[in-house]
């Protein structure tokens, strides 16, 4: 196996040769496995998947599994259902299995070192996708890939300073975050935060989880909706929170939109069509392709390559002009 060579050579210790890993016993997680075995030049990956909340994240899932196939990535992939006990199971049950590299997006940004550690030790290298941990021991992981969720939160906020840049009036706003511990939800309130202060007619009226789901997002809302009279924008930490929330308006007999100014972040086809039809205001994009850059990133770390400790995906923003325009070569 590639990666046990590599560390051999790096480590200058004995080069061993372990017997290749079998495919599909992923543990208690639910972990399957990508068939095949795999030759000399094959490396196996585990990957921990959050879940399935969004379609944000199915896009993810899909890019990932392609792109494994066509790197000739033996994927052992597994879902952990939101809850970062299925993760830490599945990061295990690599380590025992000897995978060549370990990819996760870990479900919140804290708890992780002790499995790092085990990791590390194991001399197994491990790839950050999509989300960040808060480890202050940066050799844990090789590298991280993903969006600057701070920035993506800053953009949100200075579309809502540029809309009402002539207004006087207060502005009040409710805010639907992420699941909470979880990097995007963190520095998307972090960043849209330090924007709108610099005015206080901005206000923050509720802020609450919504799990970055459909179902969640429309029950908060209509909360939202319920304790407050006035609420002028919503800005929704993921488009599925963001199109649950609008059933909720609708079913409060205003419209989205118009009556309450949404913004949401991800620019995933559902959130998009609600952009071009009006009933969102405006998308700040994070990219769930990140398929292709990780396998390039762990056949590197694998061949014990230097790799970029920071790897940050390239975004953009979309008004509802821009979505119509977008929306017919949008691949997710
Ligand atoms: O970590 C990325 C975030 O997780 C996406 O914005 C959201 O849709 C997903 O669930």
């Amino acid at each position: 196996m590639l990666k046990r060579f590599a560390t051999a050579l790096v480590a200058g210790a004995l080069a061993v040769t372990v017997a290749g890993c079998s495919s599909g016993s992923g543990g208690d997680s639910g972990a399957t496995g990508g068939g095949g075995g795999g030759g000399d030049d094959k490396i196996t990956m585990g990957f921990s998947q959050v879940g399935a909340e969004s379609g944000w994240r199915t896009a993810n899932t899909k890019s990932i599994q392609e792109s494994a196939k066509e790197a000739g990535v033996e994927l052992k992939f597994s879902d952990a259902q939101q809850k970062q006990e299925n993760q830490i199971k599945a990061l295990r049950s690599y380590i025992q299995q000897k995978v060549d590299v370990i990819a996760f997006s870990p479900v919140v940004v804290s708890g992780w070192d002790t499995v790092l550690k085990e990791a590390k030790d194991a001399k197994i290298p491990v790839i950050l996708t999509d989300r960040a941990v808060d480890s202050a021991d940066k050799t844990l992981y090789k590298t991280f890939l993903g969006s600057d969720f701070v920035e993506e939160g800053k953009k949100a906020g200075q579309w809502l300073v540029e809309q009402y840049k002539d207004s006087k009036d207060t502005v009040n706003i409710v805010e639907l975050q992420g699941n909470t511990g979880a990097a995007p939800a963190i520095d998307r309130k972090k960043g849209f935060g330090e924007v709108i202060a610099a005015d206080p007619k901005f206000k923050i009226i509720a802020s609450q989880p919504g799990d970055f789901t459909r179902a969640k997002g429309k029950e908060v809302m209509e909360a939202f909706l319920k304790s407050n009279p006035k609420i002028d924008v919503l800005f929704a930490h993921n488009d599925d929170m963001g199109l649950g929330a609008i059933e909720a308006i609708e079913g409060a007999g205003k419209t989205p939109g118009k009556d309450i100014k949404i913004i949401t972040i991800d620019a995933v086809h559902d959130g998009m069509q609600a952009l071009a039809d009006g009933k969102i205001n405006y998308i700040v994009e994070c990219s769930p392709l990140l398929g292709t850059q990780l396998m390039d990133l762990a056949k590197k770390v694998v061949k014990g390559e230097q790799v970029p400790e920071r790897v940050v995906t390239e975004e953009t923003t979309f008004t509802p002009e821009q979505a119509k325009q977008a929306l017919p070569d949008r691949k997710y």
